[in-house]
């Protein structure tokens, strides 16, 4: 879409934004918001739009419910724990609303756009005004205008393969870290997962407009910038005068500033070695892949259409690491997938042996009506799937603790990200490979300083400031 259609796609916005704007200031004290965020960095993303368009609209910001005038849930709908837990914090509001009912209560993001729960928050959730799913994020001030109307409630859950609307104003709440999206959606269909469904299809955003980001990023103090999107590997497939990722990555490094690059998530079908020569050669881009495997065996990688072997996999980290001995590699994995038998889950441990991950995300698998797997037999008893887990989980915090031994003598790079409540380390930072480090010894925010690591835990590195 030319930016100047996407632009004046927005005056709608723009316009009842100065509506909204009008009536805060009317009031004896202005609108005070809550965003509250569940899920990935993308709905993380999402919400620094979502407080943006608020604080154009002459909102204050509050982390209490009670202090509330508007509250908004941006939801994740990966996992049906994810979703429980949202109706949990939902229902915990029908008191403040009773006390306070001209309060808006505004559910949005990815659970939002799943018919099943919307219906569900029709029938049930009579408090909730608002409800919008991924695809109306930008018509946020519209629908909020509406609702702030009070004469009914209002629900913008259209299903939509998605687009990409530039210029929404943006509020982050961390100066020197930053999400920059550079596309949204998936086509991947991986049979387990609700992405595709809530997050429409792929599309890339311009590179113009990513770089013209990044560049205001830098400038206002982001040190960190971590690009992101579902698979960032295909960035640019659909169009033909973008850059593919390799290139982008290496565009963005190259501008001006003392920042380190980071981006995710990685998938291993469109991995490859352009995207780790890119890594290696550039000092700004952190040595760090979170590469999710799934599942070591073929027979599972098949029926959840990943479109890749174990064996590439393995060939990828070794490629990866032949390049970047440091490499931090994380990952993610899925146990109790429909009919894993006790065979595939040996698979998998042993992949994991192998590789010995710096760290991983473990899950178990969560049916999602609409998403393949929610439909194929699962003959496998809960308990079995627990054991399973919890072997891996026991495996996994082993390797981590050694992994995080190894560190002890060296000397790191660190960002220092912000001070700390405790005496002994009153500073924390990063590594290059997202390690969190605590430091016995005071420490300018904001900074990159060179960290003698000195100890560690399971959770942490503990270290001082390199002489
Ligand atoms: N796009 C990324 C990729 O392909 O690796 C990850 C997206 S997803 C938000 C993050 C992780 O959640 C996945 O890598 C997967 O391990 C896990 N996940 C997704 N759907 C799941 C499900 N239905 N049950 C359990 N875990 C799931
Ligand atoms: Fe989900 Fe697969 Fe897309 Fe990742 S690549 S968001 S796991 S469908
Ligand atoms: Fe992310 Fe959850 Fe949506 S993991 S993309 S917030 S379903």
């Amino acid at each position: 879409m030319p930016a100047d259609t996407e632009n004046s796609r927005l005056d709608a916005q723009i316009a009842a934004s100065a509506r909204v704007r009008r009536i805060s200031a009317a009031r004896a004290r202005p609108f005070a918001a809550r965003v509250r965020t569940f899920g990935c960095q993308q709905n993380e993303a999402d919400s620094e739009r979502l407080r943006g368009m608020l604080a154009e609209m002459g909102c204050s910001f509050t982390e209490s419910d009670a202090e509330a005038d508007i509250i908004i849930i941006n939801t994740c709908a990966v996992r049906e724990h994810a979703e429980a837990k949202v109706f949990g914090v939902i229902g915990a509001l029908t008191h403040q609303k009773k006390a306070k009912p001209d309060m808006i209560i505004a559910v949005c993001g990815c659970a939002a756009q799943r018919p099943e729960f919307a219906e569900r928050l029709r029938v049930t959730y009579g408090h909730v005004d608002l409800v919008f799913g991924t695809h109306a994020l930008w018509r946020f001030p519209e629908l909020l205008e509406t609702a702030l109307g009070g004469a009914r409630r209002v629900f913008n859950t259209e299903p939509s393969d998605g687009e990409i609307i530039e210029g929404l104003p943006t509020l982050r709440d961390r100066k020197y870290t930053a999400w920059l999206p550079v596309m949204y959606g998936c086509d991947n269909f991986c049979a387990y997962c609700i992405v595709p469904y809530v997050r429409g299809r792929e599309r890339s955003r311009r590179a113009e407009n990513i770089l013209k980001d990044a560049r205001e990023l830098i400038a206002s103090g982001a040190r960190d910038i971590t690009l992101l999107g579902q698979n960032v590997n295909s960035y640019g497939n659909k169009s033909p005068n973008e850059p593919r990722f390799p290139q982008l990555l290496r565009d963005v490094a190259a501008l001006d500033g003392d920042f380190l690059l980071r981006f995710m998530t990685s998938h291993p079908k469109d991995a490859g070695e352009a995207l780790f020569r890119a890594m290696a050669n550039s000092p700004k881009i952190a040595k760090c892949l979170h590469l999710p495997f799934q599942s070591g065996s073929d027979r599972v990688l098949g029926l959840m259409n990943r479109g890749y072997t174990r064996s590439r996999y393995l060939e990828l980290i070794a490629a990866a690491r032949e390049l970047m001995p440091e490499l931090v590699i994380t990952s993610d994995v899925i146990v109790g997938f429909p009919g894993e038998t006790e065979a595939d889950f040996e698979e998998t441990y042993s992949l994991i042996e192998s590789v010995r991950f710096d760290s991983l995300f473990t899950f178990i698998h969560s049916p999602r009506a609409g998403a393949p797997s929610a439909s194929l037999p699962d003959p496998v008893p809960r308990a079995e799937k627990q054991r399973r887990f919890e072997r891996m989980t026991a495996l996994q915090d082993e390797i981590s603790a050694e992994r995080h031994r190894a560190y002890i003598g060296k000397t790191l790079r660190v960002l220092i990200t912000s001070e700390s409540g405790d005496a002994a380390y009153p500073a924390q930072g990063r590594t290059d490979g997202n390690r969190l480090v605590r430091i016995a010894g005071v420490a300018a925010v904001g900074e990159f300083c060179d960290i003698k690591i000195t100890g560690c835990n399971k959770w942490s590195l503990m270290g001082e400031i390199a002489v």
